[in-house]
């Protein structure tokens, strides 16, 4: 999609970290924007920047997990703004731990907004996009949707199901010989508030028990707050992000420092060895 001035953009997760990024480097192209958060006072904030540079910018608070309030999306941004362009399926959290301890509410709690979200941009938004015969999609994995870590097991399972979706979306707009594009971001760390996301968690999902104490709880947030600020700016993202909308790039790899990861994968699975996880974990990829 080579002119962006004057179209539309939906964002979900824009309230923060890399859908803020994206809302920021799309209204810079002279997009409307739809943001779509679950936190409501952070979507304000971010609304209220974004309308000071000059954006026109329509706010909803939505769960993107839920059906229903995809459903209501849709049809609001159709009818505020005529149209929509560009979807980016961003919202999503990140939690894990060992896989047998996990129950059926953390589970819940990442696949709703990472793959669920996902699937709901896609279902909402893509059919009046080919009907216009122009639009992009992007859908936000993770270097997690091509390569594992343990720990993470739900995030690592949302994040492949996103590359999958992804890829056969791309497929399906192909035989259709639709106009639509369709990308899918993978990046590696980026400086953003995910080491935070049991905010986002709804009550209906409640936490598990702390094991730890408060302040033991305290000191491994600061560590991850630590880790997360030596990560890529989200600016950095954004211009990938763009850069494929407009030359019609699939795969959006963000840093250096994953493509020989990729490889090794890839080699280790041809060579019918272990699986491959990067050494010293998923913060080396800060590149
Ligand atoms: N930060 C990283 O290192 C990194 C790396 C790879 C992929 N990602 C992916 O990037 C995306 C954005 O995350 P981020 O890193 O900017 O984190 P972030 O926490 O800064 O932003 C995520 C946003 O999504 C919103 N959100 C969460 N659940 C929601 C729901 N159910 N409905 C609507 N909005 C919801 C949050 O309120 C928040 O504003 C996520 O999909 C994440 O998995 C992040």
């Amino acid at each position: 999609m080579q002119d962006l001035n004057g179209k539309v953009a939906v964002i979900t997760g824009g309230a923060s970290g890399i859908g803020l990024g994206l809302a920021r480097r799309f209204a810079a192209e002279g997009m409307k924007l739809a943001l779509v958060d679950i936190e409501a006072d952070a979507l304000d904030v971010a609304a209220k920047e974004l309308k000071a540079n000059g954006a026109d910018v329509l706010t909803t608070t939505v769960d993107v997990s839920s059906a229903d309030q995809m459903d209501r999306l849709g049809k609001s941004v159709l009818d505020h703004f005529g149209g929509v362009h560009l979807v980016c399926n961003n919202a999503g959290v990140g939690s894990g731990g060992p896989m047998w301890e996990l129950r059926r509410e953390d589970w819940e709690f990442v696949m709703g907004p990472n793959l669920w979200g996902v699937i709901h941009g896609v279902r909402v938004f893509t059919k009046a996009m080919i009907e216009q015969n122009d639009g992009h999609i992007v859908n936000t994995a993770s270097m997690a949707g091509l390569m594992n870590v343990g720990g993470l097991g739900p995030y690592n399972v949302t994040k492949a199901g996103v590359v999958a979706l992804s890829e056969t979306l791309h497929h399906d707009l192909a035989e259709a010989a639709s106009g639509v594009g369709v990308s899918v971001l993978c990046p590696g760390f980026v400086r953003t508030q995910i080491w935070d996301s049991e905010r986002n968690r709804p009550d209906s999902l409640k936490a598990p028990e702390p094991k730890a104490t408060d302040e033991e709880i305290a000191l491994m947030k600061s560590v991850m707050q630590g880790m997360f600020e030596k990560a890529m700016p989200t600016e950095r993202v954004a211009d990938r992000v763009l850069d494929a909308v407009v030359n019609r790039r699939f795969y959006i790899f963000t840093h250096e420092s994953t493509n020989a990861a990729i490889e090794q994968r890839m080699g280790k699975m041809l060579r019918g060895e272990d699986p491959f996880a990067p050494q010293g974990g998923p913060e080396v990829f800060t590149k």
